[in-house]
């Protein structure tokens, strides 16, 4: 990617630190971010990754604008957040459907809640759905859908607003392997053709390094950025292709001895 000192990163959050309050007196403030600072430049694939509880959630809710920094600065095209938009795309690990709506009307909530004409986003909602495999059930209540439907249905949500910036929690951590294998493909090829920027957590260094043009590894307490790795692979990837090669073996062990690391590190902190 050509990044020139002209480009502006299209999310940008700058020694961003959040200290939350405790939830019962006598109890000191709890540190979840610790000066982070990172750059999403425009289409990038970035995966976070990292312990848990250090702090991904944390940052992804701060540039939804469901949040706000104590210190530091998030912005989007150079503009602080103040607030969610439309502009950003969530989807969670738990797919949040309503119940009491069926697939189309889930997909079509923010559309339909933001008065846009039915004429406007009805054909992309049975384009959207189509593509992450679920024609047919457009009409179907959500809990006819398995937890897998459930989640296509999510991203089919996340995508039709057309987002610039999509947010992803997890998203495919409760899938099986070979629904996470089709969502993943799914999602490479969608964002291939939209030139969304993405920034994607996941627990899985194999599910980073097939998708991600960049990965950050994060260390807990506060939460922080340790390290910032290119992932230099051609596109389009294969697993397959990618498991044989060398190099993504030599990736994968430096963020697997990276993880551990910090494993060790937070066993340390807990028995001191
Ligand atoms: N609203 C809140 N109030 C108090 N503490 C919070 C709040 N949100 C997050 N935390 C704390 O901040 C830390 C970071 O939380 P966060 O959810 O960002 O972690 P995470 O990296 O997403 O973890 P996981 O991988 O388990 O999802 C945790 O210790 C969590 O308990
Ligand atoms: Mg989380």
């Amino acid at each position: 990617m050509n990044r020139t000192h002209e480009v502006t990163p299209r999310v940008h959050l700058s020694h961003v630190s959040r200290t939350f309050s405790p939830a019962s007196r006598g109890q000191p403030p709890f540190q979840a971010l610790g000066d982070v600072s990172l750059e999403l430049w425009p289409g990038e694939f970035v995966c976070l990754l990292g312990p848990s509880g250090c702090g991904k959630s944390t940052i992804l809710n701060l540039i939804a604008g469901f949040d706000r920094p104590d210190a530091g600065v998030v912005s989007i095209d150079a503009k602080p957040v103040m607030q969610p938009g439309p502009d950003r795309g969530f989807v969670f690990q738990q797919p949040t459907l309503f119940p009491w709506l069926n697939v189309l009307d889930n997909v079509t909530f923010g559309p339909r809640m933001a008065g846009v004409p039915k004429a406007q986003y009805l054909d992309d909602a049975y384009r959207y759905l189509a593509l992450v495999g679920l024609k047919g059930f457009e009409h179907h209540a959500t809990w006819q859908l398995s937890g897998g439907m459930r989640q296509r249905a999510a991203l089919a949500r996340a995508w039709l607003p057309n987002p610039g910036i999509l947010l992803m929690d997890e998203p495919f951590g409760a899938l099986d392997a070979q629904t996470r294998l089709t969502m993943q493909e799914l999602l490479t090829s969608v964002w291939a053709a939209t030139g969304t920027t993405i920034l994607f957590v996941t627990h899985d260094v194999d599910e980073a390094l097939l998708l991600a043009d960049r990965v950050l590894i994060m260390s807990a307490r506060p939460g922080r950025i340790r390290e910032h790795l290119h992932v230099p692979f051609e596109r389009p990837r294969d697993i397959e292709d990618l498991a044989d090669d060398p190099e993504f073996g030599r990736l994968r062990r430096h963020v697997l001895h990276i993880i551990r690391d910090e494993a060790h590190r937070h066993a340390g902190q807990e028995l001191s």
